[in-house]
């Protein structure tokens, strides 16, 4: 009898469970087409007071952002709290309604009362009005901005004292007066980070990886298999500037002073390639003179990279990209310059804001932004929590990935952007190496960025240290130091570069430096190329983009972790890709800075011209 009500009484358990679960998935299912419906006209309407804002900066575009904001936190809070109501417990969820039932759970600042909220949407916004607007005041009394007057500068001129003003007038105009705002803008962020259970906001970014809050690990051991290249590369480049500048400006055992890698923020050192040139009378690698001698302008740019998708089998860019993009700098009112792609979440409105240069860095801009672009196009169809990247990096990675193959001297070629092409070890160096100066420059910068930022939010770092930490990880990953004196009580070189002002994280850029090699090499394979893997170009290979296809259509509907191994039949990040790349160039700079007797690295000394 006994054994008997045990069963029954088990079974009856059970049936009542099973249909309970069935009730709350289809409830779950429910909610979650409701939240998309919804959510995509609430986007839509933020999105596009957001892009107002940004293509036509003014106190009328900011306050209708604003209230956009407030409308679509309200937004998210309505829907939040009933997600919180009705789904405590999502753990017996199928996983499609668990993932994006536990996304719309997280409120973000919507968390934040309407005081609070009101004053975070009025230092974003204002923090980026003072970066976007930002000028230096040359001594000839040329009023000059970033885009592209500052950037073309610090791209071209070779004259030290010119370079350190305009780095020093820069980061005066565009870090010093956000200072205060940015402790008041922690605070906040904080706040409603802590009010969705993160210890602080750089937990919260940090979870968009699900790693177990092994995010930082993960990156710090992948920077460790990387350091050696970089240092390498940067004793190289040290020996160059040494020759250039002479010995009164730089220490062959120093930190390279920040102002001469050819970009503000020494972050990518392309545009000084003539400098640390190996072997010159090769073909050179730089499309630019032929862009310019050829009549292109930002439309045939954007056309070039727009085929190089569509050659994969990929999609063309909707009739609403090419009539709503911003694609040059408008004379008639200020704009944020910085690059960028945006989804309106109405299946066919994608755009990208850019105040295009006719040159070769900004044509592999542009397939930057394309591949945001395109991800959004591969995955409109997924609920809206899934339209995003498998992880932000793999958002970054899109475009880039492609621009490693447009890049190769004999893609160049083949559009007509260089004339010859030479096969030889020599040639194949300068390549790599121009390569470098952007792909492996670019690591610590990426991985500083955030390790600033999450010390700050974790509090580790207080105001009173902004400047120091920022110093401290500029000199420890990055070896460069300020040319100028910095002063901690004024000085705020962070808010000096847009991702901080504008609060974007930024390890997304780190990740993508590593998964993008990783992603050209599956698709190199795909393509059935053959050989070294730099001289991979997958143009054409429908048999590529597949590849890619399937990795982007998934969106964030699962963890990233299936996603690469769609694209690469592995799941970890891995540099060893990255490694084989530049491994011709590894051997040729161990042996270069041996000749030249450098030792690569730098020591801690506080060392200034
Ligand atoms: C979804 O929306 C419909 C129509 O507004 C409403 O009747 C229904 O209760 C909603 N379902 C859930 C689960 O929120
Ligand atoms: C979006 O904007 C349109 C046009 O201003 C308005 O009619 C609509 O109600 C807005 N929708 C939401 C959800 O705010
Ligand atoms: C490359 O492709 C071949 C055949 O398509 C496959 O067998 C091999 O595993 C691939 N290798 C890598 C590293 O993806
Ligand atoms: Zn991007």
């Amino acid at each position: 009898l006994t054994g008997t009500c045990w069963l029954m009484c088990n079974l009856v358990e059970h049936q009542i469970n099973k249909s309970a679960r069935a009730d709350l998935q289809s409830e779950a299912v429910a909610f979650t087409a409701n939240y998309s419906t919804d959510a995509a006209e609430v986007y839509y309407n933020s999105s596009l007071a957001a892009w107002n804002y940004q293509t036509g900066i003014s106190e009328e575009n900011l306050n209708a952002m604003n209230a956009e904001n407030v409308k679509s936190a309200a937004f998210t809070k309505m829907y939040g709290e009933q997600a919180k109501a009705e789904f405590p417990d999502t753990s017996k969820l199928e996983e499609s309604e668990r993932r994006q039932i536990d996304s719309i759970k997280i409120l973000g600042t919507a968390n934040l009362n309407e005081a609070d909220l009101n004053q975070y949407n009025d230092l974003t916004g204002g923090m980026e009005a003072t970066y976007s607007t930002a000028t230096v005041t040359m001594p000839d009394g040329r009023v000059l901005n970033l885009d592209p007057d500052l950037t073309a500068l610090m791209a071209t001129s070779r004259d030290y004292n010119e370079l350190k003003y305009a780095w020093k007038g820069w980061y005066e105009a565009a870090g010093r007066p956000i200072r205060d705002d940015y402790e008041s803008f922690v605070t906040l962020s904080n706040k409603a980070s802590v009010a969705d259970g993160f210890a602080d906001t750089g937990e919260y970014w940090r979870s968009w990886y699900e790693m177990n809050g092994q995010l930082e690990a993960t990156v710090d051991a992948l920077w460790a298999e990387l350091q050696p290249l970089y240092t390498e590369l940067h004793a190289y480049v040290r020996r160059k500037l040494y020759e250039k500048y002479g010995s009164n400006y730089i220490n062959l055992k120093a930190p390279i002073p920040a102002h001469l890698l050819g970009n503000m923020w020494a972050q990518q050192w392309g545009n000084i390639y003539d400098l640390v040139e190996p072997y010159s009378g090769k073909t050179g690698v730089d499309a630019t003179p032929a862009m310019q001698s050829q009549g292109y302008d930002a439309m045939k740019m954007f056309k070039t990279s727009e085929e190089f998708f569509v050659s994969l089998g990929l999609d063309k860019m909707t009739d609403e990209f090419w009539a709503n993009t911003m694609f040059v700098k408008p004379t008639d009112r200020d704009v944020v310059c910085h690059a960028s792609a945006w989804d309106f979440y109405n299946k066919v409105d994608f755009r990208i804001k850019m105040c295009t240069v006719v040159n070769m860095e900004d044509l592999i801009t542009i397939h930057h932004e394309m591949g945001h672009i395109q991800y959004y196009q591969q995955y409109k169809d997924q609920p809206i929590p899934f339209r995003g990247g498998a992880n932000p990096g793999f958002h970054e990675a899109v475009g880039d990935t492609l621009a490693l193959s447009v890049s190769t001297p004999k893609h160049l070629n083949k559009i007509g952007l260089l004339d010859e092409v030479e096969e030889d070890d020599e040639a194949d160096i300068n390549y790599l190496l121009s390569q470098a100066m952007d792909k492996i420059a670019f690591l610590p910068f990426g991985l500083m960025i955030d390790k600033w930022r999450w010390s700050v939010f974790s509090g580790d770092t207080p105001k009173a240290k902004y400047q120091e930490k920022w110093d401290q990880l500029r000199k420890d990953l990055q070896g460069i130091t300020p040319p100028v004196e910095r002063d901690g009580t004024t000085d705020f070189d962070p808010g000096a570069k847009y991702h901080v002002p504008a609060n974007t994280p930024y390890i997304r850029y780190f990740v993508s430096f590593v998964v993008q090699f990783q992603f050209y090499q599956s698709m190199c394979n795909a393509s059935g190329h053959q050989g070294p893997l730099y001289k991979c170009d997958f143009y054409q290979s429908k048999e590529a983009g597949a590849k890619l296809q399937k990795m982007l259509e998934l969106g964030s509907s699962k963890p990233w972790q299936f996603a690469m191994n769609e694209i690469t039949g592995s799941a970890d990040m891995s540099t060893l890709a990255l490694q084989e790349y530049f491994s011709p160039l590894t051997a040729w700079l161990k042996q270069k800075n041996l000749e030249n007797g450098d030792t690569p690295g730098w020591t801690d000394m506080d060392w200034r011209p």
